[in-house]
């Protein structure tokens, strides 16, 4: 399967319609809603991600996958490792991972469902297995799922930030410093589970929308204006089409209308650690 630079893949298998319709570019669908364009001047964050899981797995590798999704990049490396394991607390997307495991005749895959920062669903995996975890737009790491991984077990994040001063536009989030706006936020939170960094890049690019109602349809979906200490709050008319129009005046170019994407690709290494100055109490658990 060809990998798409923008992450993006097409319905597959009969039960992808329904959850592509519902969770569409969140759970890395195409949808009708999708940019015209995007410009990533360079190397994307996606083709990154997966160039860092082909040279960590092999095929002695017992891999995690945190918030696996519909489980694209799951049966993408399952062939490249010895097992692998889905984790999902979404139950819909969880069974289209499960059916395209079966559907393209994957053997050494299997999915778990449920809330990684449970206890419930952290005890369905066997401790100390995984040599390779990792994260696409998923769960970080916390310190009762790190007991699962191997002493030198590696986990290899791609982070999606949010829009370049999107949401401060429609009062989605205050015009101050957020924690995941830190670059320091993800290294502490892992330290936090006995994880220290290896590499962090970022990733900026654009994604071009042909008139304001395109971009309207297109926030109408959610994620984009959500965050997680607030209920779901999707692009509402007439509530935001003030701020969207301010939005499209300022960022109108000759390509269309432009959001600026940022997207974050860490890897962490397990080390013991007696004292770390950045600890996050939530990665205790
Ligand atoms: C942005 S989607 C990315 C899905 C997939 N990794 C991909 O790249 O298409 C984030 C996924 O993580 C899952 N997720 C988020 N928090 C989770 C948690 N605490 N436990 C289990 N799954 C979680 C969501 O249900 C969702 O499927």
């Amino acid at each position: 399967m060809t990998l798409r630079d923008d992450g993006r893949n097409a319905v597959e298998i009969p039960l992808d319609g329904k959850v592509a319709k519902r969770f569409g570019a969140y759970a890395s669908f195409t949808t009708p809603d999708d940019p015209i364009r995007v410009d990533f001047f360079g190397d994307p964050p996606n083709r990154e991600f997966n160039r860092l899981l082909d040279g960590y797995a092999d095929k002695q590798t017992q891999a995690l996958d945190l918030g696996c999704g519909a489980g694209f990049t799951l049966c993408r490396i399952a062939d490249r490792v010895q097992s692998i394991v889905g984790v999902d607390l979404q139950s819909d997307l969880l069974q289209a991972a499960e059916a395209r495991i079966r559907s393209r005749g994957i053997k050494n895959a299997r999915v778990v469902h449920g809330d990684t920062t449970h206890d419930e669903t952290v005890t369905k995996l066997e401790d100390g297995r995984f040599s390779l975890a990792f994260s696409q737009r998923g769960p970080f790491l916390t310190r009762a799922l790190a007991s699962k991984l191997t002493p030198d077990a590696v986990f290899v994040v791609e982070l999606a930030q949010d829009y370049l001063g999107l949401k401060q536009i429609f009062g989605r989030t205050p015009f101050v410093p957020q924690s995941t706006g830190d670059p320091d936020w993800a290294v502490g939170a892992q330290a936090g589970a006995g994880f220290v960094p290896v590499s962090a890049k970022s990733y900026w690019y654009h994604e071009y929308f042909r008139n304001a109602d395109h971009l309207a349809a297109y926030l109408r979906r959610g994620a984009c204006l959500e965050n997680w200490w607030m209920e779901p709050c999707p692009y509402e008319e007439p509530r935001d089409r003030a701020a969207l129009e301010l939005w499209c005046r300022y960022n109108q170019d000759e390509s269309g209308i432009r959001l600026v994407v940022h997207r974050k690709v860490y890897v962490f290494r397990r080390q013991a650690i007696d004292y770390y100055p950045a600890t996050l109490s939530w990665a205790d658990q």
